[in-house]
């Protein structure tokens, strides 16, 4: 069972309008979608992405029962393709729930968990793309450490990086079980409550899955795929992507900038969105119902001009 993270928070911040087109990014099991349906009228529309075809399912039973919600399997990042495709040329609202869902790390097969022992897999997307073992078969040490030390914050990236290389070339690597004692081996130092593997496992599945050239793209597009009025609302759980998606609601509040001293008319800044609120992070009770919603923090941003 996936337990949705801020689950009243984000339908509140997302919902301006209950006639509304609205879409929820990451789908997962529809915990957000659903309590979305409920919130909107006879009007609203919900349109779900999601890339894996496990979530597609649940999403396409929904959709048997319920008229206003349809689905897309694909990348949130191919939205705006499929905006058009529908003939939508707005939207009051998109959701971005990032990240795994629980569902995707519990089942061995799926191959994100150092916990169980399963083939090294961990794309969300299972009908396309690269698997973490294809990956590591032709990945240098180079390569392999970069995305450690970036997508990880694994201050150990090279050495690590050094003993896949050196095990894959022994035999390949392929799965979850053996690359989490290579690198829990190749660990010299283990963090307290941490699985040693933990962030070798987060940054290869960050690669594996493209995520943050993926949330790139939707926020490069996201001024374009909303009305004014409408809100982009996002809980990330790693701290690049919420850093990236604070900056770029920053700097579409802040608007144009100039050199200091230069006088400037507010409506020269051209700015295209307000924040909306603070930073949210599930509260107390949530975390203690759900750790997963730990590290959680959402941020909204609504589109002005
Ligand atoms: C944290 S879960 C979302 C849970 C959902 N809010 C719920 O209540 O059930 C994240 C989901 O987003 C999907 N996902 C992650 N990145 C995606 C992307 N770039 N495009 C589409 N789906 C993505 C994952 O497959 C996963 O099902």
């Amino acid at each position: 069972m996936h337990q949705t993270v801020l689950l009243r928070e984000a339908v509140d911040a997302l919902v301006t309008h209950p006639g509304g087109f609205y879409v929820d990014g990451t789908f997962g099991r529809g915990g957000h979608s659903r309590s979305l349906l409920e919130r909107l009228d006879a009007g609203g529309r919900v349109l779900g992405v999601d890339k894996d075809p496990a979530a597609r399912e649940v999403a396409e039973q929904l959709a048997r029962t319920e008229s206003r919600f349809c689905f897309f399997h694909g990348s949130f990042a191919e939205l705006p393709g499929e905006l058009r495709r529908l003939g939508v040329d707005a939207v009051d609202g998109i959701l971005l729930d990032l990240g795994v869902s629980s569902p995707q790390l519990d089942d061995s097969e799926r191959g994100f968990s150092f916990l169980q022992d399963g083939p090294l897999d961990m794309r969300m997307d299972t009908t396309r793309g690269e698997t973490a073992a294809q990956w590591l078969s032709h990945a240098g040490v180079d390569e392999i450490a970069r995305v450690l030390k970036e997508y990880g914050e694994e201050r150990f990236s090279r050495r690590i990086a050094a003993a896949i290389v050196a095990a894959g070339s022994e035999q390949a690597i392929t799965s979850t079980g053996r690359l989490a004692q290579v690198v829990s081996a190749a660990n010299p130092k283990w963090e307290k409550h941490k699985h040693p593997a933990t962030r070798a496992f987060q940054a290869i599945r960050i690669q594996v899955n493209r995520e943050l050239d993926d949330l790139k793209e939707l926020l490069a597009a996201a001024l374009d795929m909303l009305r004014v009025g409408g809100r982009l609302v996002v809980i990330s759980f790693h701290s690049l992507e919420d850093r990236m998606v604070k900056r770029y609601m920053r700097d579409m509040a802040r608007g144009e900038q100039f050199p200091m001293g230069v006088p400037v008319r507010d409506s020269a800044l051209n700015r295209r969105m307000r924040l909306v609120g603070k930073a949210v992070r599930a509260s107390d009770d949530e975390v203690a119902g759900n750790v997963r919603s730990r590290s959680a923090i959402m941020r909204v941003a609504e589109k002005i001009s």
